[in-house]
């Protein structure tokens, strides 16, 4: 059966390179399989996408988790239930953990709030999730050098903080689930783990 795959960290922790080694494994095994981001996984989200990266925007915490969730509810019934259905591996860089991280920790809205949005939308269960920790100032730097910042990238160091310890407690509350790749060591050991967690998907470890 189809697996569904999602990657998850704070800014400048590797997940896009990452993802393009989980690609090679898969295309290797010669399993069907798409690469999709969030937000911006839908028609809909790449507008939402724009508005909600641009430094200039203007939004409260509660409106910008609606979106996010707009957007996620929608890239699962146009993208993610589709693909798995047609037996197609699906990768989605981010899902439902940035959701409570960002919008949970960092912007500070209650978990049981958004724990309950998740139950009202229905959203399905990654088979696995790759959690790229590592600490954010480092992280920050990484992520400076990539590209012009956008408007989480911009905001202080504290809030970054606020998400690594969300995505960490998260990490502990689903074991089965979210396995955690210490993103600060060099690529070829981050890579080396990370094929070896794809592996133990097929070997029925995870
Ligand atoms: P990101 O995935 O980091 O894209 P890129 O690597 O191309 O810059 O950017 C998406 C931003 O959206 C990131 O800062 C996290 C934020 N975000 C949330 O705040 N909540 C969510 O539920 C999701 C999916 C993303």
């Amino acid at each position: 059966m189809a697996k569904f795959i999602t990657l998850e960290g704070i800014e400048g922790s590797g997940k896009t390179t990452n993802l393009r080694i989980i690609s090679r494994i898969l295309k290797d095994k010669k399993i069907k399989y798409i690469e999709t981001k969030e937000p911006g996984g839908s028609l809909l989200g790449k507008k939402l996408r724009k508005f909600l990266l641009d430094p200039k925007t203007k939004i409260s915490s509660e409106a910008e988790l609606l979106l996010m969730l707009a957007d996620r509810k929608n890239h699962v019934e146009e993208l993610i239930i589709p693909s798995l259905q047609r037996d197609t591996w699906v990768i989605s860089d981010r899902f439902m953990d940035s959701s409570y991280a960002y919008q949970g920790g960092g912007r500070k809205i209650n978990i049981n709030t958004i724990k309950s949005f998740t139950k009202f939308l229905n959203f399905p269960k990654p088979d696995l999730t790759l959690l790229f920790d590592l600490p954010v100032k480092l992280a920050l730097e990484r992520a400076k050098i990539r590209s012009q910042l956008d408007r989480f990238e911009k905001e202080e160091v504290k809030f970054h903080n606020r998400i690594r310890k969300v995505y960490l407690d998260l990490a502990k509350k689903n074991k089965g689930r979210i396995k955690i790749i210490d993103a600060s060591k060099d690529i070829k050991s981050v890579s080396a783990k990370v094929t070896e967690e794809i592996n133990n998907l097929f070997n029925g470890k995870t």
